[in-house]
């Protein structure tokens, strides 16, 4: 039977009374750690948001609303919908905050998967802005001069993993396609916040520390986050005057001023580090293009789930992973119970399989989507399921396809960094953008006011395996896998729900269960996005250390789980639409969502 879960009941969510009047230094209670965080400057709403948050409660609204994963980068987005903007519009502005105030996720120097949906046209798009590798890179980029992989965070911490940035282009791109306010006047925010400076959060100053070893290997970096050699620490304000200066140029000159000229020589340079110098050029950056890819939707209990296809796996392993749910009634079966999440642990596992073998740039190498996603494949591989302990053994399956190369499984596994971006407007366009600059403060190197990305290391380090190729290997001018998944949900062509994640390869399970909260057990946005997690992507079951996930321990080692108990930090925000739009944002981190 369905039990509610409140973000309160699981002990997520701690309330404090705060003012709605109050419009800066609100202080509230961290949910995961306890200790406080602070905002200064943020609006009136923006407060009611955070209070909301901290008691477990949906925002509501009207017309239209804004999720992303600081107050100060919702408020951008807010004003601009207030002024009548778009979601294309809010979005811009909304990136250009976030850039300034959760560096470590997502920026200009980074790279990000859009999916819109047109209230005038009724489709989706899905736009592809993930960082390149150089056209100078080759298949053995991250190996030593024996063949050998890399240590990983020797490759992370260097100019060798920066792939070319797509965020930018990525911007200007929707802005052109669906935009109506004025693009310079999007940057004003982000550009006063950088220049009067604002408040280090809790978060902020919690990653720096964690990070401070890699982040005092490049001078720049050390300066900006290290100042005096210590970690900034919560509470300090923080001015980025040459990230306003990169923004001002790009708000006066459109991207081109980012991908030619001053800032891109100076990206080029700062990437050729002395230990594993990066193979980034000027030609790199000037030929960097967003791709329009087709969408991948699934249908499941009557909705329509659509997301980015290749080079992220994300639609295709969320496709995949409901396909085969969609055999067995899990609406009618607990959350909480081991059998549920036996069904939803192996079925992860197997799209993980799949997504090893298969899911790549499909510019590069032939992927099997529709064979992936096929309902009779996705039967079959259900079938699978079909015992009562866990699967001793997982394999990828083999789809219907014309192509005849066998590819080696790969477990490249992406790093849980980045931030995901909800939005919806008042002409009922809906946006779902995760961005990110892979893991937490990317490559450390840091230019321009901005972090570059450790995007290619999501690419495998190794060639081959079991004597095949592997799909996801590097390529000049190839994209690097991803498991990225903004997601649009439609129900009868009408859009119902916009939802994703950060986490690394987790977002996947992150995003797949808060869906299956929402359309099978009828959870508001908020309660799915507060759930407790429960992973299982490579064998071995992730559960949420402090949540009542702790109680399936034993009963999944019963069945045969290896299982670790650990902190998921998600970063879930969506907004569902119907009856108003109702907003959730992830109590683990720092976002919120508001509306009106
Ligand atoms: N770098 C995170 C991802 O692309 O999944």
């Amino acid at each position: 039977m369905f039990r509610p879960i409140s973000a309160t009941a699981i002990g997520l969510a701690l309330a404090l009374p705060v003012s709605a009047q109050q419009t800066s230094d609100i202080v509230v209670p961290e949910p995961e750690t306890g200790v406080t965080q602070a905002f200064q400057g943020i609006s009136d709403a923006a407060v009611a948001a955070l209070e909301a948050k901290s008691e477990g409660r949906v925002v509501e609204a009207e017309t239209w609303m804004v999720a992303a994963a600081h107050p100060l980068a919702v408020d951008a987005g807010a004003r601009v919908l207030r002024d009548g903007g778009t979601a294309a519009d809010a979005m811009v502005a909304v990136q250009a905050v976030l850039g300034l105030v959760e560096p470590q996720s997502s920026g200009m120097g980074g790279g990000a998967f859009l999916v819109w949906y047109d209230a005038a046209t009724g489709e989706i798009t899905t736009l592809d802005g993930r960082e390149t590798a150089p056209l100078a890179a080759n298949p053995r980029l991250f190996q030593d001069e024996n063949g050998e992989p890399l240590t990983f965070m020797d490759a992370v911490v260097s100019g060798r993993s920066v792939g070319t940035p797509g965020t930018p282009r990525l911007m200007e791109d929707a802005h052109r396609r669906w935009g109506r306010s004025n693009w310079g006047g999007l940057f004003a925010e982000a550009i006063t916040l950088a220049e009067d400076g604002f408040t280090v959060s809790t978060r902020l100053a919690e990653s720096i520390a964690s990070a401070a070893e890699s982040l005092a290997v490049f001078s720049a970096t050390a300066e900006y986050f290290l100042p005096d050699g210590a970690p900034l620490e919560a509470g300090a304000t923080l001015v980025n005057a040459d990230y306003a200066d990169t923004l001002r140029q790009i708000a006066a000159r459109g991207v081109s001023a980012f991908y030619t000229g001053e800032i891109a020589a100076d990206i080029v340079a700062a990437t050729r580090t002395e230990t594993l110098p990066g193979l980034l050029s000027m030609r790199d950056l000037e030929r960097y293009e967003v791709i329009e890819r087709p969408a991948v939707c699934q249908s499941y209990r009557g909705a329509d789930v659509c997301g980015m296809g290749p080079p992220s796996s994300g639609a295709v392993a969320i496709a995949q992973i409901l396909g085969k749910l969609e055999n067995f009634d899990l609406g009618e079966m607990d959350p909480q119970g081991v059998e549920t999440r036996r069904l939803m642990g192996d079925a992860t596992r197997l799209a993980f399989a799949d997504r090893g073998r298969y899911l790549a740039d499909s510019d590069f190498v032939p992927v099997p989507v529709a064979g992936l996603i096929d309902r009779d494949y996705l039967a079959a591989r259900a079938d699978l399921l079909r015992g009562d302990d866990a699967l001793p053994e997982v394999s990828a399956g083999e789809p219907e396809w014309e192509h005849a190369l066998l590819w080696g499984d790969d477990r490249t596994v992406e790093r849980p960094a980045t931030s995901h971006i909800s939005i919806v407007d008042a002409d009922g366009n809906v946006l779902s953008m995760t961005t990110t600059i892979e893991s937490g403060f990317g490559s450390r190197i840091f230019t321009r006011g901005m972090l570059l990305n450790n995007e290619l290391t999501d690419f495998s380090f190794r060639t081959h395996a079991g004597g095949h190729p592997i799909a996801n290997r590097v390529e000049p001018g190839k994209r690097p896998r991803s498991s990225m998944s903004p997601t649009i949900v439609l129900r009868d062509g009408e859009p119902v729900l916009s939802i994703g994640s950060p986490g690394g390869a987790t977002i996947i399970g992150y995003t797949a269960q808060a869906i299956i909260a929402h359309l099978d057990w009828g959870m508001d946005v908020q309660d799915a996005v507060s759930m407790p997690h429960l992973v299982n992507s490579f064998g071995t079951y992730q559960i949420e250390a402090g949540t009542w996930a702790e109680d399936l321990v034993e009963p999944l080692q019963d069945l045969g789980f290896q299982t670790n108990v650990t902190a998921l930090t998600s970063g879930l925000h969506a907004i569902s639409l119907g009856d108003g739009l109702r907003g959730g944002a992830d109590p683990r981190r720092e976002g919120i969502a508001i509306g009106e």
